[in-house]
């Protein structure tokens, strides 16, 4: 598993091309700039991703506007057939490309190969989903009428995802798109360029060879100028956007502002209750899961445990002593449970909130707290015992930073985990039907994905993926997700003799 065979395995060089075009292929405007990419364990240079122009991101646009006039016209199970390819190509290539997300974005080799796999588990949803775009017929008030819907293929889609999972998300809306008779167009993370030129190739082999055009183009920006662009771009019919809250409370208004249709997927504040009844032999291993797993960097990452009283000793110490077992090091290397973070940026960004941490006199680092010295973006994986009202607690850290605070009473323990701006992911442990319950009903959990039992991250493609308040309140994936990649359209036709008008209305001649 070293750098050099990884990268040779998509054909990556030192210099490679990142704007992909429908019908003109890969562009490669010789002016245009370059983009590096750094392995975040080691700080070496992995290789350089050109830069899309202007002219190019023009090329993009309009050429996958032009194919989608192809496109739409292809039957859905045809496009099924597409995506059906594309999960067999990755279910050959998981190893290679899982070691790859892991060697340019951080995340172990585990958890690298396990977005391969929700990309191959989305791509088998999507390949059923493209024999069921059902609409409903319901009845008609007249006589000798028939109403319906029909879902239509919506046009041009533009994803924007983010550096954390830089290959599931893109599957999840391009996959789903695709069988709706999308043409797409990607802007990849300029944290992992690398990582979006080779699922690119994959995606021009697999259609290629088979006959099918160019559904899945790429264009690459790191100055946020095209990504600009690209939002405010009236051709763009839907833009579904992964990334921070503050970011998206810009794409949102904007898309809006052009009546565009957005998908927003911003940030978690994710929190597990632990009630007094709870199997703290599953908790402590989802909570550690949740918080350490890819480096605290997922939007649905474990940041708050909120205990009962009666147990939030026992469970602190077993935590802190599970953190210490925790090896850090070479995401690559099949033992290593936490690797680095993403980049320079995220190391300070953590070291800003543990000097925050230390001036609060209601919070106490209990481990961690520290950058490890040395080569790459490495830090200790860190608990806090805190206040759930304190501001830094309220934030979302991208970084593997747990707070640890206790409740007496459940509605107690609910109203913390609500009370933050961010509604994406919560679970509860507990042994207790009636708090089980009470958790998910319309009075507990306020999240988009709320769980028992199971902690807050590794959703299940199937599932719908999302959440509320400043999380945006897209939902991705599964479910019936499908339905925002489509226009409906209401039919109504008349097969008598008659011209009944709804409504009762007489309009005599
Ligand atoms: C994200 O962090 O943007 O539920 C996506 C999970 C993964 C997806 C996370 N299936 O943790």
């Amino acid at each position: 598993l070293d750098p050099k065979s990884i990268l040779a395995a998509f054909g990556l060089e030192a210099e490679n091309p990142g704007t992909y075009a429908a019908k003109s292929g890969w562009l490669e405007d010789k002016n245009g700039r370059f983009l590096e990419s750094y392995n975040p364990a080691t700080g070496e240079l992995l290789g350089k991703v050109r830069v899309t122009t202007e002219a190019e991101y023009e090329t993009v646009i309009r050429e996958a506007k032009e194919l989608f006039r192809e496109w739409r016209k292809i039957p859905a199970p045809q496009r099924g057939e597409a995506v059906r390819l594309m999960g067999e190509a990755l279910r050959e290539r998981k190893d290679e490309l899982g070691s790859l997300v892991s060697l340019e974005m951080g995340k172990i080799k585990q958890e690298g190969d396990g977005e391969v796999q929700e990309m191959i588990d989305i791509a088998d949803f999507a390949v059923g989903q493209s024999r069921m775009l059902y609409g409903m017929t319901t009845h008609s008030e007249r006589p000798d009428h028939r109403l319906f819907e029909q879902w239509h293929p919506l046009g041009l889609v533009g994803v924007i995802t983010a550096f954390n999972f830089p290959v599931a998300v893109w599957s999840w809306n391009t996959f789903i798109s695709a069988v709706c008779g999308n043409t797409n167009v990607w802007k990849g993370s300029p944290k992992t360029p690398l990582i979006s030129v080779a699922v690119q190739k994959l995606c021009n082999e697999v259609l290629e060879k088979n006959g099918f055009p160019a559904i899945f183009t790429l264009f690459t920006d790191d100055t946020n100028e095209l990504a600009k662009r690209f939002v405010e771009d009236e051709r763009v019919n839907l833009l579904s956007f992964t990334g921070s809250s503050e970011v998206a409370k810009k794409v949102a208004p904007t898309v809006a502002g052009r009546l565009g249709r957005y998908l927003i997927e911003a940030g978690g504040n994710n929190a597990i209750i632990v009630d007094e009844t709870a199997n703290l032999d599953m908790a402590i291993p989802a909570i550690a899961f949740g918080a350490v797993g890819t480096a605290g960097q997922r939007c649905t990452s474990t940041r708050r445990v909120i205990a009962h009283e009666s147990i939030v000793g026992e469970l602190t110490k077993k935590l802190v002593g599970a953190y210490k077992t925790v090896r850090i090091g070479n995401p690559l290397d099949a033992d290593t449970l936490m690797g680095p973070l993403a980049d320079e940026t995220a190391v300070k960004n953590y070291e800003a909130a543990i000097e925050t941490i230390k001036g609060e006199k209601d919070a106490e680092i209990l481990c961690g707290g520290k950058r490890i010295d040395g080569d790459g973006h490495f830090v200790e994986p860190t608990i806090v015992k805190a206040r759930n009202d304190i501001a830094i607690v309220q934030a979302e850290t991208f970084a593997p930073i747990l707070y640890i605070m206790s409740y007496k009473t459940l509605d107690e323990a609910i109203e913390m985990q609500n009370d933050v701006p961010q509604g994406l992911s919560s679970a509860i442990f507990t042994d207790k039907l009636q708090n089980a319950e009470r958790y998910l009903s319309c009075e507990g959990s306020d999240c988009g994905i709320s769980n028992v039992n199971i902690g807050t991250s590794g959703a299940e493609i199937g599932g719908a993926f999302g959440g509320e308040k400043d999380t945006g309140g897209g939902r991705e994936s599964g479910s019936d997700a499908w339905k925002q990649y489509m226009r409906r359209q209401t039919n109504t036709v008349n097969y008598g003799s008659d011209l009944p008008l709804a409504q009762g209305i007489k309009f005599d001649l």
